[in-house]
C-alpha cells in the first residue's frame, strides 16, 4: 500500500490535468502484475518472443519503433527495442513514475514516453458518422519501422464499452468501430506491425467448471494470428479465492515479411 501510494503521489505531477483520474487504474495494475507476476511470466515472455520475431525480420537500419499500450513495459523487450532501434515511442493514457524512473536508472536513453489516448473515442464522439482513425498520427512519424500494439486493444473494447453503457448519447457501436479502426490503422500503415492482444476470456472456477466467458473483440474479426497462448490474468485468489481469469491471447503479424 505504501508503495502503491509513493507511486500514484510521484506519478500525479508528470501527468496532464484531464488524466490524472487515470493514475489510479494504472496504479493497481502495476500493483497487481506484481502480486500475479510468477502466473504472468509466461504470458510476458511469448510477448517477447513475438516481438523479437518481428523485429528479426526487419532490415538493419532500424529507426524508429512505436509502442502502442506501453503502460509498465512488462510485455516489450523494452531493452531489446532500445538497442536495436533509434528512437522507441511510447503512447499509454498513463506512465508511472516507477516506470519512468526505472527507465532512467537502466540508461535507456531513447524512450520517448507520450501520453496518449489511442481508442479514438473523441474522434467518433465529433463525427459519429465518420471513420474513425486512431492510429492516424503514426503516418506523421519519420522513420517509423514497426509498431507494436501490446495489449491495449482489449482495453481500449471495455473501456469504451463502460462509457457507452454510462451515457446514452454515444454512438451504441462505438467500441466495435473503435476495435475494428486500431485493427485497420495497423494494416494501413507501410510498415510491419505486431498486435499482441487478449480476445477473450473465461473465468474458471476449481472444479474447472466455466462460469463466464467473453469476447473481448466484441465481434470484430482479426487477421490470422502467428501463435496463441492463455494469460492468467487474475489467478484464484486475486478476485475470488474460488474462480480464476483466463484470458486467450493472439499475437498477428501485419504486412510482415
Ligand atoms: C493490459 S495493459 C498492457 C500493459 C503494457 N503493454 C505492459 O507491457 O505493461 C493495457 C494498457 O493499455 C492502456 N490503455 C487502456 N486504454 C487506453 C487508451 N484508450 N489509450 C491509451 N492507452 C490505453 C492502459 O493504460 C494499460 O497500460
Amino acid at each position: 500500500m505504501i508503495l502503491e501510494a509513493l507511486n500514484f503521489a510521484a506519478t500525479y505531477p508528470l501527468t496532464p490535468r484531464r488524466r490524472r483520474h487515470e493514475i489510479s487504474s494504472s496504479v493497481s495494475l502495476w500493483a497487481r502484475s506484481r502480486r500475479a507476476a510468477r502466473h504472468w511470466r509466461t504470458h510476458e515472455e511469448a510477448c517477447h518472443q513475438e516481438v523479437s520475431a518481428i523485429v528479426a525480420t526487419l532490415p538493419n537500419t532500424r529507426r524508429a519503433v512505436a509502442v502502442l499500450g506501453s503502460g509498465l513495459l512488462r510485455d516489450v523487450p523494452i531493452q531489446l527495442l532500445s538497442e536495436q532501434f533509434d528512437r522507441v515511442y511510447l503512447y499509454d493514457l498513463q506512465h508511472l513514475a516507477s516506470v519512468r524512473i526505472w527507465a532512467r536508472l537502466s540508461g535507456l536513453a531513447n524512450l520517448e514516453f507520450q501520453t496518449r489516448d489511442l481508442s479514438g473515442m473523441e474522434q467518433l464522439a465529433e463525427k459519429p458518422g465518420a471513420q474513425p482513425r486512431p492510429l492516424a498520427f503514426l503516418k506523421e512519424i519519420p522513420d517509423l519501422d514497426l509498431a507494436v500494439s501490446a495489449n491495449l486493444l482489449s482495453q481500449i473494447g471495455v473501456g469504451i464499452g463502460r462509457m457507452v453503457a454510462a451515457d446514452p448519447t454515444l454512438p451504441r457501436q462505438a467500441a466495435e468501430r473503435l476495435i475494428a479502426a486500431h485493427v485497420e490503422g495497423l494494416q494501413s500503415l507501410k510498415t510491419s506491425s505486431l498486435l499482441l492482444t487478449d480476445r477473450s476470456y473465461e473465468v474458471i472456477d476449481k472444479a474447472g467448471n466455466v462460469l463466464e466467458r467473453d469476447d473481448l473483440m466484441k465481434g470484430v474479426e482479426l487477421p490470422p494470428a502467428r501463435a496463441e497462448w492463455s494469460w492468467t490474468v487474475a489467478p484464484y485468489g486475486e478476485l475470488s479465492p474460488d474462480y480464476q481469469a483466463v484470458h486467450q491471447v493472439v499475437s498477428i503479424p501485419i504486412n510482415a515479411s
